[in-house]
């Protein structure tokens, strides 16, 4: 098993002067919820993923050696503008990469950066775009090392993509994907995503998330300041607990295909993580009327159609209504009939699994 120190490269055998690297990088959904961490972005349990598909960043970098090599330096650009007040964000992304990658201050670099999904939509960015971004500084440093394998080219790109944003560390590589030790999960670790590494039942296939945005406004408290507040939390041990038991069952529903077990792990996870945020010191609630009404509107759609469609949530308003593909037209008339009305400005977002970052 590789520590930390395992991928703080030896010297490399190839000088670049310049050049430019542009990579997609996908959101991700999690099942069991990271909530809460350690040091160095060392999550205080393990969660697992479901990747997506459509939502994605797409990341361009390119990158020139410069004279001054004492300090970091790079532009951004959000859309082909300027973008200041990402900067800082970056920032501190690249000093505690360095380490990791100590080529950085050799370069000018300028990281211009897009989202498929509308922004301000509430859906987190900076999963896919830490993500997005590790994978182009990874090209580089492959460049440099073209001895690198492809295993260790996507092990560092997710635990860079860690220290960016823990989440994003979910989002390099695979459509099920694992952050974080699991006894029973081969290969499991905190400092990377893994791909679930044991069977996966057809009914998971292609499955469908519908994201429902319920509220683009600006979030009251950041996941940073979440995770913080579970240092101290009178229900941390419990929690972190649970989430290695639910980690345990869903690996047993991947292999038989249960959805109704499914769906409960998923919907408590959901349910959990807010109730986290709803018991902490100081408490908020993220969610808005229009998120419990549609969850009610999903339960009772449920229980009268026996449809195995349920939601999840992630840190804010907004709801994912993940469902099986045999079932997606039902589901989107369902949306379309009872749920649009609880979205802002009618906006909703249909992803499905998928695969994982990509080179453009
Ligand atoms: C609720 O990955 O955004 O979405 O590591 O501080 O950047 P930082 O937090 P972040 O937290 C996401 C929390 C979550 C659950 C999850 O995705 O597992």
């Amino acid at each position: 098993m590789l520590t930390a120190k395992d991928f703080i490269p030896a010297a490399y055998s190839q000088t670049i002067e310049s050049g430019e690297y542009q990579w997609s990088a996908p959101s991700n959904i999690a099942l069991v919820k990271y909530w809460g961490k350690k040091d160095n972005q060392i999550p205080a349990n393990p969660s697992v993923s479901f990747t997506l598909s459509n939502c994605k960043t797409i990341t361009k970098l390119a990158f020139a050696k410069k004279e001054n090599k004492d300090s970091l330096s790079f532009d951004l650009l959000f859309e082909g503008q300027p973008k200041e007040d990402f900067k800082p964000k970056i920032q501190k992304f690249l000093e505690r990469i360095e380490v990791y990658l100590p080529f950085l201050k050799e370069y000018h670099f300028t990281i211009d950066t897009q989202n498929t999904f509308p922004h301000s939509s509430g859906i987190a960015s900076s999963a896919s775009g830490m993500a997005a971004l590790a994978m182009n500084f990874i090209s580089l440093e492959k460049a440099l090392n073209p001895a690198m394998t492809d295993a260790y080219f996507y092990q560092k790109a997710s635990l860079l993509a860690r220290l960016g944003s823990g989440s994003a560390c979910r989002s390099v590589k695979g459509q099920v994907v694992v952050w974080g030790k699991q006894a029973n999960i081969e290969g499991s670790t905190d400092l990377y995503g893994v791909e679930f590494p044991n069977e996966i039942h057809a009914n998971f296939k292609n499955y469908q998330d519908t994201i429902l945005l319920v509220d683009k406004g600006e979030k009251q408290v950041s996941s940073t300041v979440g995770h913080d507040l579970m240092h101290n939390h009178p229900y941390a041990s419990s929690r972190f607990a649970q989430a290695h038991e639910n980690l345990d069952a869903l690996k047993a529903i991947f292999k038989s295909g249960d959805l109704d077990a499914f769906i409960k792990i998923v919907e408590s996870e959901a349910l959990t993580l807010h109730a986290m945020m709803m018991t902490s010191m100081p408490y908020f609630i993220l969610m808005k009327p229009n998120t419990l009404q549609i969850i009610n509107t999903i339960w009772k759609f449920r229980n009268e159609t026996q449809i195995p469609v349920c939601f999840t949530l992630d840190a804010g308003a907004n709801v994912h209504v993940l469902y099986p593909e045999n079932v997606t037209e039902k589901v989107l008339q369902f949306i379309k009939d009872e749920l649009v009305g609880y979205c802002q400005n009618g906006q909703y977002i249909c992803d499905e699994i998928g695969n994982g970052a990509i080179l453009l």
